[in-house]
């Protein structure tokens, strides 16, 4: 998969619309609001990947921090998370980066964000690692990287991924895929791509770069949540990694 593929889709004028409505409309999840109060303090400085039009970077502002920096590889969101931002006198940095090229210090944040399944918008699981090695890196000793993932084997997906394990061993699977996980899906404003990781997986890859996890546990089992978020995101898995001191 081309990361442009993903990028094109998060460029377009009605997907960026669609989150900056989630910014006013659905707001930080009571999920993420309890994760975020477990790992970060309002006086961390913190860094969000993929922060689209700044559901989660304006709910933290919301919360008192003031010294986070958000992040999109999408030029249309930060456009977007900025102008609303403005609207709000939010004092959230946002920038233009590409979590698998950061250019951040190593050390410098107490905390990072990569919210509601991005990490899985990274086409090939070398990139993912790459990133989390980044992220790993920038973080200080003792700080948390929290973001979220789907459950390959979530009982209501059995179904799709034993006829998809099917189509792979006959190599039949979808040309543009390149790990058994990968989803390549319609959506109302066209394909979206996103890897569905088991969670050995996940915890390989955070330990391969020295990370130790913390928690996982799934939103569905931290706290109920309201109608509008439920009909913006399905059940999804809270991973808290931690940087050992
Ligand atoms: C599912 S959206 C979530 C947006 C926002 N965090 C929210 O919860 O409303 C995923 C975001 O990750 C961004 N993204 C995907 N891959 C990325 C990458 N390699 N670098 C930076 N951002 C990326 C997309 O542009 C998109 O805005």
């Amino acid at each position: 998969m081309d990361p442009l593929n993903v990028k094109g889709y998060f460029e377009k004028a009605q997907v960026v619309c669609d989150y900056a409505r989630a910014v006013e409309e659905v707001g930080l999840w009571n999920s993420e609001k309890i994760v975020f109060g477990q790992c970060f303090s309002p006086d961390m400085r913190i860094l969000e990947l993929g922060c689209g039009a700044g559901r989660i970077a304006h709910g933290l502002c919301g919360l008192g921090f003031k010294n986070v920096t958000a992040t999109d590889f999408s030029e249309s969101m930060i456009e977007s998370a900025r102008a609303i931002a403005a609207k709000y006198e939010d004092p959230t940095v946002f920038e233009v980066q590409d979590a698998t090229a950061l250019p951040y210090d190593d050390e410098s944040f107490d905390g990072a964000i990569f919210g509601f399944n991005g990490l899985m918008q990274i086409p090939r699981r070398a990139n993912r690692r790459k990133a989390v090695k980044k992220i790993f890196d920038i973080l200080k000793k003792g700080s948390f990287f929290v973001f979220t993932t789907h459950d390959r084997e979530a009982a209501r997906n059995r179904d799709y991924w034993e006829a998809e394990s099917k189509q792979w061993l006959t190599r039949s699977q979808h040309p543009l895929l390149d790990d058994f996980g990968d989803l390549w899906y319609a959506g109302a404003h066209g394909n979206i791509f996103i890897h569905s990781p088991v969670k050995d997986e996940v915890r390989e890859d955070l330990e391969a770069a020295g990370f130790r996890v913390d928690f996982c546990r799934l939103r569905s089992k931290i706290s109920e949540e309201p109608e509008a978020v439920l009909e913006f995101s399905d059940d999804c898995i809270f991973w808290a990694a931690r940087k050992p001191d």
